[in-house]
Parts: C-alpha cells; structure tokens; sequence
C-alpha cells in the first residue's frame, strides 16, 4: 500500500471524523456520532488542564467506539483493528496507533472486568470523556433509551438494585433501569482520573440525585 503524504493535524482530524461518522450511519443512539462528538468534546476539555497530547487524545476520541464488541459477537480486538487500519492509512506514525488500540481496548468490556491493565494520561482524559456521557442529563437519557431497547421496566420497588456485580451478569440481570443508576452511574464519580472530569462528573452526578429525588416523590404520588 503506497503511503501517504504527510497531512497537518487538523486535516487528519477532520478525515478521522469522516471516518468515524460514515462506519457510524445508523448506529443506535448509545453509540451513535452524536455520543462520539460528545466525547471528542468532553475530551477537548478536559485536556485543556492536563499535561498530555491532545492529537492522540481527538484521536482516540474519535475512534473508541467504531466496533462495539456488544455487536460484534463480543470479539474485542475489531475496534482497535479497524481503527489501526485507518490510521495507517491517513499515515499516522506506528507508535502513535498503538497508543490509540491500547486506549481503545483500554475502555472495553475486559479491561472493566480488570484483565488489561494500561495507563498513560491521554487514555485517562479519553476514559473520563466518555465517563461523563455516561452521567447526568445524557446519561439518564442513555440509560432510559438502554433500558427501553431491552424491555426493561423502569422502576420496581421490588427488585433491589445488586451491587458489586461484574459486568457480565449485569449484562444478563433484567433488573429495571433506575438500577442502573445504583450498580454503575452513581459509582462513576470516585472512578474519575481527572481533575477537570471530576469537576464536571460532581455536578452531573448531583443532576441524577436530584432527578432521583424527584423520581421518587412522583412515583409515591407526592407532590
Ligand atoms: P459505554 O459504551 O458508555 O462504556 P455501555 O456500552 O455499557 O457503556 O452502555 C452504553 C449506555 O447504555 C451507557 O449510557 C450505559 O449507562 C447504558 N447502559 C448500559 N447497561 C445498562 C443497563 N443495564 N441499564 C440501563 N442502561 C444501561
Ligand atoms: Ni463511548
């Protein structure tokens, strides 16, 4: 394959975001474009008071969720591929897609189940980015839309939220979706890396305790 020719950054952004909007057409809402530019947002953001490359940071972005492996018979190394083979062709350096595959299997589904185990500062921003869209007024969208998908109820007073699960029962569990909030969006907070993300994840986390709050009081019939 012929190479080629060296592009400024913001031109191989822009091509990425090509990339990524056209292998996303018609992607359900969860992980749709609009969940990625959200992300590439809160990721620009948060790198502005961190110490770390901000062209691996869009990047990564941009490509973490190409293949959700949900879709993909649960095979967790065709996102980091498909995105490899992109960056090779828009010519980006070999250490640099490396960086970014081990960003991207770094916020799959093993690595929360703790079988990878990689660290740099721009994987620390990236994971906060898409943290954050997991939480407060996006999140309880996303949750809800989940929810909804699989048929889940929304509430049941007498189905306890189960803590302490792995992700691969929680998967399986047909627990309601306020659950949710208790066995994952709540916990997100004290999970943040940095400090622009945990700034931001305290007011959302907040946002979902008052939405809960008020929940509650509608679903008794209060108020
Ligand atoms: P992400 O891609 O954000 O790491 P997932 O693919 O697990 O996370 O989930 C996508 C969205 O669906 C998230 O907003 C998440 O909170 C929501 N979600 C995942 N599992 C559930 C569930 N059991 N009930 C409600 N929402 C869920
Ligand atoms: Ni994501």
């Amino acid at each position: 394959v012929k190479e080629s020719p060296k592009l400024p950054n913001r031109e191989l952004i822009s091509q990425t975001v090509q990339f990524v909007k056209q292998t996303l057409q018609g992607a359900e809402s969860g992980h749709d474009w609009w969940h990625i530019q959200r992300v590439w947002n809160n990721a620009i953001l948060i790198s502005n008071t961190e110490q770390a490359d901000t062209f691996i940071i869009e990047l990564a972005a941009l490509l973490h969720d190409i293949a959700d492996s949900k879709f993909h018979d649960g095979d967790e190394e065709i996102g980091p591929q498909k995105a490899g083979e992109f960056l090779k062709s828009i010519g980006i350096e070999d250490s640099i897609i490396i960086h970014i595959q081990r960003i991207i299997r770094n916020m799959s589904f093993k690595a929360s189940l703790g079988q990878i185990d990689f660290h740099s500062k721009e994987m620390e921003v990236v994971q906060d980015a898409d943290r954050l869209d997991a939480i407060g007024a996006i999140g309880i969208a996303r949750a809800f839309t989940y929810g909804g998908f699989k048929n889940r109820e929304l509430y049941n007073p007498e189905i306890p939220p189960a803590l302490n699960m792995n992700k691969e029962e929680y998967k399986k569990s047909e627990a309601p979706t306020i659950n949710h909030f208790y066995e994952k969006l709540l916990l997100l907070k004290d999970k943040m890396n940095t400090e622009t993300g945990l700034r931001i994840a305290e007011e959302r986390h907040q946002f979902m305790l008052t939405y809960l709050e008020q929940f509650y009081n509608e679903w008794n019939g209060e108020q």
